[in-house]
This record gives structure tokens, sequence and C-alpha cells, in this order.
């Protein structure tokens, strides 16, 4: 039996979504445990495309219980069309939990995102405009309206009027905007209500359950190390904490029962939205990385900024989730590039910084330092064991193993299931140790 988290290392957009559905092969139950509409999980299983923005991406797997934790926020509305197109490719969502403690984003949640970014003007984040941060905000302002509310319709009817007659103060007199009709939204919600309530449980207690039943349970990250509310590159982060850690307290269940944690980075970088990012290609290297990755966002379709590896920061999420290995994808990608940099380290103010610095102002003054080696030209997408792959590629591989100090596990060369090389068994295998056999500690710097 294992319990897994799997995490994004960079800003999000890592290929979780393909991770996690493999390895849900081996899993009993897969739960979300944070952030909201924001994501999108892309599965790509026998040519079909699955978008999966709040399911988590074991949906596919019938066996599978799949649990929507409690340190999510729901949209009901996007929800229920996400159910809705799942049940229509005859997939059973009977299989699907949602946590009756989650918190639900209402429309003036959206509307406060959105109208809150335009007043930012140049400082805004580039949020997906989905309501994740007010929703969030209002949870730790105590304001927030849980799914447990919604299944309580008396309940519901008395907190929402309060509740919407307060925040039309909100619209109308910062935003400019109109107010909503507390009993539009209302009916609106009693109706989403309805539909959800035969998948509401009090998710902590299930997944307890399971652990007791010795069932293995995969809990998917969304968002990624550096999008982290606490640890990211705030304020250009979202709301939820998507670090292992979050793991823990957003589906209550304590850290003894994590067995391991594995990490998810692109062979490059990518970063939607607004906020430094050290290793950016402008040019054509970073159109080419765009056009070959089809890098547009799953959520908002947006463009994705793309640039080379940065091992400053995959030292830095290692150090944070406290990851066993890692699983690369889109080696692909780089099938093509002439030479691959990648960043060792950092210069700040002149002087060489092993360490990812705390500090948006510090982290947005930082210079790449890198190291380039040669491409390996020839495609790798069909490759399926390591002796497959180009010398070039493998000693890519190699390198960003040993800037890490953590194991390749997995190396992904497509979208699609079996376009994967399985180096380490993922859960069983190697873990990454904080001490070498001999009892000296492992150094997160050897750049
Ligand atoms: P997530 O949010 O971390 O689940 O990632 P997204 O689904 O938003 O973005 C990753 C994109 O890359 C999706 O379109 C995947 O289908 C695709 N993808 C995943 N792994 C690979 C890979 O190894 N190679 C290529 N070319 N595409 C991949
Ligand atoms: P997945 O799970 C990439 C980014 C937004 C913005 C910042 C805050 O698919 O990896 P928010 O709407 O959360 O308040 O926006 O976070 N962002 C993501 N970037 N992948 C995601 O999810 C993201 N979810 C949010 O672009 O910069
Ligand atoms: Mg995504």
């Amino acid at each position: 039996m294992a319990n897994v988290i799997v995490i994004g290392a960079q800003w999000g957009d890592e290929g979780k979504g393909k991770i996690t559905d493999l390895l849900s092969r081996s899993a009993d139950v897969v739960v979300r445990y944070q952030g909201g509409v924001n994501a999108g999980h892309t599965i790509v299983v026998e040519g079909n495309t699955f978008k999966l923005h709040l399911i988590p991406s074991g949906i596919l797997y019938p066996d599978t219980e799949c649990i929507i934790g409690s340190g999510t926020v729901i949209d009901p509305q996007v929800l229920i069309t996400e159910l809705d197109q799942i049940e229509k490719l005859n997939i059973s969502t009977d299989n699907l939990f949602i946590s009756e403690t989650a918190h639900v984003t209402m429309p003036y949640h959206r509307l406060f995102d959105r109208a809150a970014e335009e007043r930012r003007g140049n400082y805004k984040i580039g949020t997906t405009g989905r309501g994740i941060g007010p929703t969030y905000a209002d949870k730790s302002e105590r304001t927030g309206i849980r799914v447990l509310d919604l299944m309580d319709p008396q309940g519901l009817s008395e907190q929402l009027e309060w509740t919407i007659n307060y925040k039309n103060v909100i619209l109308e007199k910062l935003y400019n905007l109109p107010p909503l009709d507390p009993q539009v939204v209302i009916k609106e919600y009693l109706g989403y209500a309805e539909r959800l309530r035969p998948h509401v449980v009090d998710s902590s207690l299930k997944i307890y359950d399971a652990i007791q039943h010795r069932r293995n349970i995969l809990f998917e990250g969304a968002q990624g190390t550096l999008l982290d509310l606490d640890h990211g590159t705030y304020p250009y982060v979202t709301s939820s904490n998507p670090v292992a850690g979050g793991a823990c307290v957003g589906t209550g269940l304590g850290p003894t029962a994590i067995d391991r944690v594995i990490g998810v980075a692109k062979a490059y970088t990518t970063r939607v939205g607004e906020g430094p990012f050290p290793t950016e290609l402008e040019g054509e290297v970073g159109e080419l990385l765009c056009a070959r990755g089809a890098e547009f966002g799953t959520t908002t379709g947006r463009k994705r900024r793309c640039g080379w590896f940065d091992a400053v920061i995959g030292r830095y999420a290692v150090r944070i989730n406290g990851m066993d290995c890692l699983a690369i994808t889109k080696l692909d990608v780089l099938d093509d590039v002439e030479e691959i940099k990648v960043c060792v380290a950092y210069e700040i103010d002149g002087e060489r910084c092993e360490h990812f610095p705390t500090g948006s102002r510090r982290f947005a003054s930082c210079r790449p330092i890198y190291k380039t080696i040669p491409g390996w030209k020839q495609s790798t997408s069909d490759c399926r064991k390591l002796s497959d792959l180009p010398k070039q590629a493998l000693d890519y591989l190699k390198f960003l193993a040993e800037l890490m100090e953590v194991p390749i596990a997995i190396v992904s060369l497509g979208a699609s299931r079996d376009q994967t090389i399985i180096v380490e068994d993922p859960i069983h295998g190697p873990k990454r140790a904080l001490l070498h056999p001999d009892g000296t500690p492992v150094s997160t710097v050897n750049a």
C-alpha cells in the first residue's frame, strides 16, 4: 500500500494530468486537495482528449474512486458541465465524491476577480478570472459558502440573502457594477445543489476509511510549487497551497499517512499570467517550444510563456515538497533544438546565488547562469526505454537529476499513455534521501 502525492514542480501545466492518469492504474482513490476550476489537466487516451478542471484525473478508471477534497473551491456550474461531458462519453461518475466542507465559488467571486484585475492595471496578476482568489478570501474572512450550506435550502436562502446584499455594496460602490438579485442566485444554486447532492460526502472520513482498508491513495496537485500562496512567487501566485504539504491540510489527513511525493516538471519551463520568469525566451527558440509543445492554456487558451529549464527552481521544488522522485515531461518538445540551456544558478547584484530567493523584487532581478549542452536533433516520441534515447537526451536527463539531486522515475515523450518511459517504479522505487548512506547530508546545491 502506498499513499502518494503528485505535485507540479514549476508554474503549473507540467503534465500532472497525464502523470496522474498513468499512476491511477495502481490507485484505488484519487483526490484533488486544492485549487478550483483555474486548473486544466489534460489526458489523452487512445486519441481522445479529456480536459479536466475539477474532477480528479483518475476518473477514466471505472473502479477508482475520485474525491474533490475539502481544500478545493468548487464552481458548481463548471463542475456540472464537466460531469455532463464525462457522462456523455459513457464514463460513470458514480465514483465521484465531493467534500461537504469545500468552499463554493459564487457569481460575485468571478465578478470581483475580473474587476480587481482591471483595477490593478499594470500590477495585475494575470489570474484565470475564475473567481479563485475571492473564493479563498471569503473562506479566510469567514463569509464563505460551503458545499454543506448548499445542501440546506432554508439555511442557504438566509445566508445568501445576507451575503449577497453585503457583496452588492462592494459591487456597486467599489466596482461600479450592477448589483446581483439574491433571489435569482439562490434559485440557481439550489438547482446545482440537487444535482450535486448524491456525490456529497464527509471526505476526510472517507479518505481515512480508505487508508484503514489499506487502499492506495493518489493526491493530485493542481497548479505548481511556484504558484503556491506561501512558497511561490508572491504576489504572482494562486490563492491555495499546491505544495505537497497542502495535501494534508486540503484533505484532513495527517502527514504520517503519506508515503511518497512525486514531482512533475517539464523538460523546459512555462508560465501563464504575469510575474518574473528568469529563463524566459522571447525569440525564435521560445516560439519553437511554444509551437512544438502546443503551449496554450487548457483553461483560458492564453499563450504560455516559454523558457529554459531552471534547476534553481527545480532544487527549490525538491526541498519544499520533500520530493522523492521526478517525472520529466515533454522531453520530445526539445527534439528540434540545436543547443539546450539549463539555468544552474542565478546572478543577483553581481553575486552567484544557488538558492531560490524569497522576495519578488530579488527574484525579478535574477539573471540566469546557464550551462549549454548539445541537442539531439532527432525524434524521441517513439522511444519506450532509456536505451532507445539518443545519448545527448540521456545526458540531459542525467544532468537534470544531478543538479536537483533527485532520481528521475518517469520520462514522458508525448501526450498519450504509451509515450512514456518508466525508469524506476515511481511508487515503490528509490526515494530521495536527506542523508547519504554514510550519514552525511545530501547537499541541495551542487551546481
Ligand atoms: P497539467 O495542468 O499539469 O495537467 O498540464 P496541462 O494538461 O495543462 O498541460 C500539459 C499539456 O502537455 C497537455 O496538453 C498534455 O496533453 C501535454 N503533454 C503531457 N505530457 C506530454 C509530453 O511528454 N509530450 C508532449 N508533447 N505533450 C505532453
Ligand atoms: P494547472 O493545474 C498554470 C496561474 C494564473 C495566474 C495565477 C493566479 O492546470 O497546472 P488564479 O486564477 O489561480 O487566481 O490565477 O495562477 N494559474 C495557473 N497557471 N496552470 C494552472 O493550473 C494554473 N492555475 C492558476 O495564470 O498567473
Ligand atoms: Mg494545466
